[in-house]
């Protein structure tokens, strides 16, 4: 389906490399801000940081996992490698093109990245019948002509699961579930190399989700998508993935094959995320409970030094207050696809 001609692999077969990149969000002060600050008066000025040096690789036909709690920077760093954000340091490349000039207008590369958000209804404009938003981006970029255009449109929906008549309808005419389906189709329609998907079926109910997770593994499979698909949620991500990348307040904490990563996390914080997913867990006669993560996600408004997670950590030690760990194989992992950026890593 992906009849794009495919252009040359880069270095191991890497498509998407992101370099040491970070993205700093000023604060957004408001006219009162100003002028309480003009007058002296305390205002909060501070810088969020919400992705801290992260250097992550995405290979060729691998779907990559993106997992860490709300408000750890996925979004932002999702957005960074599709071009939508430019980076405040380090860089972005696909096949070793810059996704975004520094912080200046989109570079071509940006139709070959495509994303799908996690709220279907604000992606879709209410205006447009389906057919026109799937084929219009294919259109103007010379993917397909007006003769062909509804063919390659039906050709899209019925690859999503939706029939041919479906283009003739409005977004509000689809339930949740198709409305994703039809954003899904949009993006695929301009052949895209990556796919990114954030929180596709966040919004959905979990009847749905199963039969969104489903088509994603239909798509993966048909179409060797390369694809990174960000979530909060464990157990989405496990059926999905290749591999998975655990952040944690704007960091890459582990990467890894998946299955390897939930038999066996390295990374404390990625064990306690694991040991989090809600499940069933008899208490005498009480059900459920499960174990939450200790103390709060701090603010990556002020994130802590050394590594970022040593207050909630079990295994901190003096070292870890103060030196940042790198994202490296460390030596005692036999493992080489394993990284993990701990001082005292698991196992
Ligand atoms: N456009 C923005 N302006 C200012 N701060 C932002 C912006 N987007 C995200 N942030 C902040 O950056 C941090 C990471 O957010 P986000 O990438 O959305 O995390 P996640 O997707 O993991 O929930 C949060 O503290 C969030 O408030
Ligand atoms: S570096 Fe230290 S604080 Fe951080 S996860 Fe490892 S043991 Fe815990
Ligand atoms: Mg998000």
């Amino acid at each position: 389906m992906m009849s794009q001609a495919q252009p040359e692999g880069t270095q191991d077969g890497v498509l998407l490399q992101v370099s040491k990149a970070s993205k700093q969000f000023a604060p957004s002060l408001s006219f009162g801000d100003h002028i309480a600050a003009w007058l002296g008066q305390e205002v909060d000025q501070r810088i969020v940081h919400a992705v801290d040096t992260v250097s992550l690789d995405l290979h060729r036909g691998e779907v990559l996992g993106l997992v860490g709690e709300s408000g750890c920077g996925k979004s932002t760093l999702g957005r960074m490698m599709a071009g939508i954000y430019p980076a405040s340091r380090g860089s972005i490349e696909l096949d070793g093109v810059p996704v975004m000039g520094t912080g200046k207008k989109p570079l071509k590369t940006t139709t070959r990245i495509q994303m799908v958000f996690q709220d279907p209804f604000a992606s879709l404009d209410p205006r447009v019948r389906i057919g026109e938003t799937i084929g219009e981006g294919p259109l103007y970029h010379g993917l397909v002509d007006q003769t062909r255009v509804k063919a390659y449109v039906a050709q899209w929906l019925e690859t999503v699961g939706l029939p041919a008549e479906a283009a003739e309808r409005f977004p509000h005419q689809f339930s949740g579930g198709q409305r994703q389906r039809v954003a899904i189709a949009r993006a695929l329609a301009m052949q895209p190399d990556v796919l990114i998907c954030d929180e596709p079926v966040a919004s959905l109910d979990v009847s749905i989700q199963a039969q969104i997770i489903n088509l994603f593994l239909k798509l993966k499979h048909e179409l060797n998508l390369t694809m990174l698909f960000i979530s909060h949620d464990l157990g989405v991500i496990r059926h999905i993935t290749d591999n998975i990348a655990v952040m944690y307040l704007g960091r890459i904490v582990e990467r890894g094959p998946t299955l390897q990563v939930y038999e066996n996390p390295r990374h404390p914080y990625t064990r306690a995320l694991l040991d989090s997913i809600p499940r069933l867990v008899t208490e005498g006669d009480e059900l459920v409970t499960f174990k939450a993560i200790e103390g709060e996600l701090p603010s990556p408004l002020a994130p802590p030094p050394g590594c970022h997670f040593h207050l909630r950590c079990p295994f901190a030690q003096e070292v870890c207050k103060s030196s940042v760990p790198d994202l490296t194989n460390a030596p005692s992992l036999p493992d080489q696809d394993r990284h993990v950026a701990c001082h005292f890593p698991i196992g």
